[in-house]
């Protein structure tokens, strides 16, 4: 299973590079904008920057909802770096658009899937990525696990190339959980990555090892 973290921060993205296990990043408009970063100039910069920290495949997403729109600003940003992958809203000029950009060799990531109807369309459209939005659903009284199980096993069954990336993770259980169910990819905040580390057994262990250790000095 891929780990991608979710966030447009360049000091979090570092950190988790750092570690040694990322795989990529996904941002949203609204991470975005939560780094304060306005004008489309220092938001392709922007990109770049997170391209140069991490070796793996960054999705940057066009803000516009018709098809040519969608084309131009996909195509503008795939041309920006080769780690570049196109975020495109799963609505029908989203699914035109992702044809088209596969069509051209445009790696693309179908946003803000909520449904196995819509994940099988994004995966015939040929979509790179496909994001169920789990915390989402979780908040609307609906399983998001059930649903990255669901297109999980229909994907295999016809062996779309799409790859499940479990978005809108909220905890560092929903990552678990994603794992059992086999996800290709999760997308995550920092705190829910680094979350997979705590364990008190292993502090206390630690914790005794050093003070044994001390008795042999
Ligand atoms: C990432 O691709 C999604 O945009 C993101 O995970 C959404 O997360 P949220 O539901 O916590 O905003």
């Amino acid at each position: 299973m891929k780990f991608f973290i979710d966030t447009a921060n360049l000091d979090q993205i570092k950190e988790a590079q750092e570690l040694g296990v990322l795989d990529g990043v996904t941002t949203n408009p609204s991470l975005m904008a939560k780094e304060g970063i306005t004008g489309e100039k220092n938001i392709l910069n922007h990109y770049i920057e997170i391209c140069n920290i991490v070796n793996g495949d960054v999705s940057a997403e066009v803000r516009s909802t018709d098809y040519q729109g969608m084309m131009d600003e996909g195509r503008k940003l795939a041309a920006l770096h080769n780690q570049i992958t196109v975020k495109v809203p799963c609505t029908i000029n989203g699914i035109k658009a992702i044809k088209t950009l596969t069509n051209e060799g445009i790696k693309t990531n179908c946003t803000l899937v909520f449904s196995p109807g819509q994940a099988l369309l994004a995966a015939k459209a040929g979509a790179t990525y496909l994001s169920p939005f789990i915390g989402r659903l979780d908040d609307n009284s609906t399983d998001g696990i059930e649903l990255i199980a669901q297109i999980v096993e229909m994907y295999n069954y016809y062996e779309f190339d799409t790859q499940v990336l479990a978005a809108s993770v909220r905890h560092t259980m929903h990552i678990i959980q994603c794992a059992e169910v086999g996800a290709d990819v999760i997308t995550a905040p920092l705190n829910a990555i680094m979350g997979l580390i705590n364990h008190p057994l292993t502090d206390i262990g630690l914790a005794k090892f050093l003070e044994d250790y001390k008795k042999m000095d």
